[in-house]
């Protein structure tokens, strides 16, 4: 079919820009939430497969995605959310659910004696963004995450974007520097390039314990 023959408003358009773009303004339950449309779909697909009993989300800003998550460990009956910041944005919806626990002293200032009571147990790094941080962070928690659970690092995309020096190097150059030291971890690409190469907002950022 000739491409001028098809009306403008059924032309298809869209990219990683147009989605980064939309996704600033993404909220769940009224919270904001920001988060790639293809994550919320991959997030539901891992959490409804680990069966975590424990969430651990590094970086909280309004609460929009634990509020998701919680959700989603509702239905499934089973498990907590703890998510850290250093600040207290959240609004009430997201601090009275009975399966989130904020923490606001940074992932520097959280104990991993918390996680004792918990079996199954997720990580997801979605703090700062910069290369030190990220790389800080997923080498303090890296130990807690379970065998067949993930250690999630969020938005790798940073380079895409052409914002990686704002993040000096950003998570991609973290995950680079992780993995040859941590062999119990690997790239997922089963949830990376589920719908097309790389594309989620955690550019080679689903890394799943092995051993
Ligand atoms: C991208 S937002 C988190 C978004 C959130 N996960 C969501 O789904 O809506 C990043 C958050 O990381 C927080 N942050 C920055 N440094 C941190 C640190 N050292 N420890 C924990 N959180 C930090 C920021 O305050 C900010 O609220």
């Amino acid at each position: 079919m000739n491409l001028k023959s098809i009306p403008s408003d059924e032309r298809v358009d869209f990219n990683y820009k147009t989605i980064d773009k939309g996704h600033h303004k993404v909220h769940y339950r009224g919270v904001l939430a920001q988060r790639s449309p293809f994550d919320y779909v991959i997030y539901q697909m891992i959490i409804s497969e680990v069966m975590p009993d424990l969430i651990i989300e590094i970086g909280t800003n309004f609460g929009g995605g634990a509020l998701y998550m919680a959700d989603l460990l509702n239905n499934l009956n089973n498990g907590v959310v703890h998510s850290i910041d250093i600040t207290d944005n959240c609004p009430e919806i997201v601090k009275s659910h009975p399966r989130i626990n904020l923490f606001h002293k940074g992932f520097e200032g959280y104990s991993l004696e918390l996680v004792r009571p918990f079996n199954k147990i997720l990580v997801i790094e979605d703090a700062s963004h910069t290369y030190e941080d990220t790389l800080g962070a997923i080498t303090k928690f890296k130990d807690v995450v379970t065998k067949n659970s993930y250690l999630i690092v969020e938005d790798g995309i940073v380079d895409k974007l052409g914002a990686s020096k704002l993040f000096n190097g950003g998570p991609c150059k973290a995950i680079r520097e992780f993995l040859p030291d941590n062999p119990d971890f690997i790239v997922d690409r089963k949830w990376c390039d589920f719908f097309g190469k790389n594309a989620t907002n955690n550019v080679n950022g689903f890394l799943k314990r092995i051993a």
